[in-house]
C-alpha cells in the first residue's frame, strides 16, 4: 500500500516535471538529425613521423603524390586533414613570425605582422623585436598606442608626455609597458641578460607598420639646418653638424644602461600613471586545468586600449568554449602546442594549429576554444583592443539559463544539466 502510493507519487512527479519536457524537446528538433559524435581529434602531433602524415580522415581523402611542403603539413594537421565539423570558410587566422620579412640592423632586428600579411586582423598588429645589450630602438612616436610583453632579458624604456612629465623604467621578462598614442619614447636593452632582450609589441590598429613610425633622426635630417639652429638656439655653427643623414632605427648605443638608472629631473615631475606593469609578479588565478592572469586598465591604469589574459593550459586540458562580446582577440603562443576552432556563424568553422612564435586572430564575437594537444604546458596571450577584459563562457551561459530552455535546444538530461558550471571554468581539466 505504502510502496504503491510512493510509486504513484514518483510517477506523478515524473510526468509533471520531467516527462513533458523530454517529449517536447525531442519533438521540437525532430526534423533535424543529431550532430555527429565522431571524436574528430587531431590526427598527428608536431613530432609525427612524416610517413604517417596523410590528408586522410576516415573514408575521406587520399595521399599526396605531387610536390608537397611536408614540414608545414606536419605543423598544420587540422588544415591538412580537417575535423569533419569544419565547414565553409573562415579567413586564415595563423601567422607565424617566421613568415615575416625580418629587418636586420646592427645590434638587433624587427619583424612585423599587420593587415597586409594577415587580412583577418583588422584591429591590432604585432612586432617581434630583438636588441643586443646597449642596442637602441631609436627615439620615436606613432599615432597608435604601443603595448609590450617582454619575452627575454630586460629593456629600459623612457618617455615624456605632453605636460613634460617623464618616465624611465627597466622592464623584465613577462612584464608589460604601454605608451599612449603619440607619446615619444625609446627602448634600449640592458645587460641583465647577456643576450640583451627580446619583446612582443602590439599596436591597436591592424594597419600599423613598424617601418612608418616618426623617428627623431629621420625628422631632423629633413629640417633645414638653419631652422634647427634657430629652434635650439645653437651657440656654435658646429653644434648640430653631426646629426645622422638618415634614420638609425635600431643601432648600438655605445653604452649599456643600468637597471638602477632614473629619469632626468623634470620640473613637471613624473607621469602620474606608470607606463610599465609587473605582470610577472601578479598572483595567477589557479583553475582546474591551468591558470590565468588578466591585466587591463583596472590595474594597469594607463593601458586604456589594450588588455591581456596570460593563460596556461595543462596537457589534456582546454581553454573552454567562449567568445568576447565586442572585442577581437590577437593571440600569441609562448609555449606548447595548441588547436583552435573558430566558429564564424552561418555554418562556417575552421580549425588551426599553433606553435610557439605563432600569432592567432579571432574576430569579435566568434566562438572558439584553445586545446592543449601536446605533452607540455601550453602558454599563450589573449590580447584585446579594450580597456576591460571580457569573455562569455558557453558553460556558464547554459547553467544560468532556464533548464527547460536549454533542454529544448540540446536534448540534455537532468544529470548533464546539473553539471553545467554557474561560475566560469575558463580552463577545464582533462575529462
Ligand atoms: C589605478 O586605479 C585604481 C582603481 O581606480 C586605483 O585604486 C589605483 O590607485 C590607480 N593606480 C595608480 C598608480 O594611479
Ligand atoms: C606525447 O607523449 C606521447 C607518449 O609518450 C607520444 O606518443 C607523443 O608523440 C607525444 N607528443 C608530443 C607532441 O610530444
Amino acid at each position: 500500500m505504502f510502496s504503491t502510493s510512493l510509486l504513484s507519487f514518483v510517477l506523478l512527479l515524473d510526468s509533471v516535471v520531467a516527462a513533458p519536457s523530454t517529449t517536447d524537446s525531442i519533438e521540437a528538433t525532430a526534423t533535424v538529425p543529431f550532430a555527429s559524435t565522431e571524436s574528430n581529434t587531431i590526427l598527428w602531433l608536431p613530432d609525427a613521423d612524416p610517413s604517417e602524415v596523410k590528408p586522410i580522415r576516415g573514408g575521406l581523402g587520399s595521399s599526396v603524390i605531387g610536390p608537397d611542403n611536408v614540414p608545414l603539413d606536419i605543423e598544420n594537421a587540422d588544415l591538412f586533414a580537417p575535423p569533419t565539423t569544419d565547414h565553409g570558410s573562415v579567413k586564415n587566422s595563423k601567422w607565424p613570425f617566421s613568415f615575416s620579412h625580418n629587418r636586420l640592423q646592427t645590434g638587433g632586428w624587427a619583424r612585423e605582422q599587420n593587415l597586409n600579411v594577415l587580412p583577418i586582423a583588422t584591429e591590432m598588429a604585432g612586432v617581434n623585436m630583438r636588441l643586443e645589450p646597449g642596442a637602441i630602438r631609436e627615439l620615436h612616436w606613432h599615432v597608435t598606442a604601443e603595448w609590450a610583453y617582454v619575452l627575454k632579458g630586460k629593456t629600459q624604456i623612457s618617455a615624456v608626455d605632453a605636460e613634460g612629465r617623464n618616465y624611465l623604467d627597466t622592464v623584465g621578462p613577462g612584464d608589460l609597458w604601454y605608451f599612449p598614442p603619440g607619446i615619444p619614447h625609446a627602448l634600449q636593452a640592458t645587460d641583465d641578460d647577456p643576450d640583451g632582450s627580446e619583446f612582443l609589441l602590439v599596436f591597436d590598429d591592424g594597419t600599423f607598420s613598424e617601418d612608418s613610425t616618426f623617428l627623431l633622426t629621420d625628422w631632423l635630417a629633413h629640417v633645414p639646418y638653419e631652422v634647427i639652429e634657430r629652434n635650439f638656439q645653437a651657440t656654435s655653427p658646429e653644434a648640430f653638424a653631426h646629426i645622422p643623414e638618415e634614420e638609425l632605427y635600431i643601432f648600438p648605443g655605445g653604452y649599456v644602461p643600468s637597471s638602477s638608472d632614473t629619469a632626468p629631473e623634470s620640473p613637471q615631475g613624473q607621469v602620474p600613471l606608470p607606463f610599465s606593469f609587473q605582470l610577472s609578479k601578479l598572483q595567477e588565478t589557479k583553475l582546474a586545468g591551468g591558470s590565468v592572469k588578466i591585466v587591463d586598465s583596472s590595474i594597469f591604469n594607463i593601458s586604456k586600449t589594450i588588455a591581456v589574459a596570460e593563460v596556461t593550459v595543462e596537457p589534456g586540458a582546454i581553454r573552454e568554449l567562449h567568445w568576447h562580446p565586442t572585442q577581437a582577440e590577437w593571440g600569441f603562443f609562448l609555449e606548447g602546442d595548441a588547436r583552435v576552432t573558430i566558429f564564424a556563424s552561418t555554418g562556417n568553422a575552421r580549425t588551426f594549429n599553433y606553435q610557439p612564435g605563432d600569432i592567432s586572430y579571432v574576430p569579435a564575437a566568434m566562438g572558439h576554444y584553445v586545446e592543449n594537444i601536446g605533452n607540455t604546458t601550453l602558454k599563450f596571450l589573449e590580447i584585446f583592443k579594450t580597456d576591460r577584459f571580457q569573455d562569455i563562457s558557453l558553460n556558464q551561459w547554459l547553467a544560468l539559463t532556464p533548464p527547460q530552455l536549454v533542454k529544448a535546444h540540446l536534448n540534455l538530461d537532468d544529470d548533464t544539466i546539473s553539471k553545467l558550471s554557474k561560475t566560469k571554468p575558463v580552463v577545464q581539466g582533462p575529462a
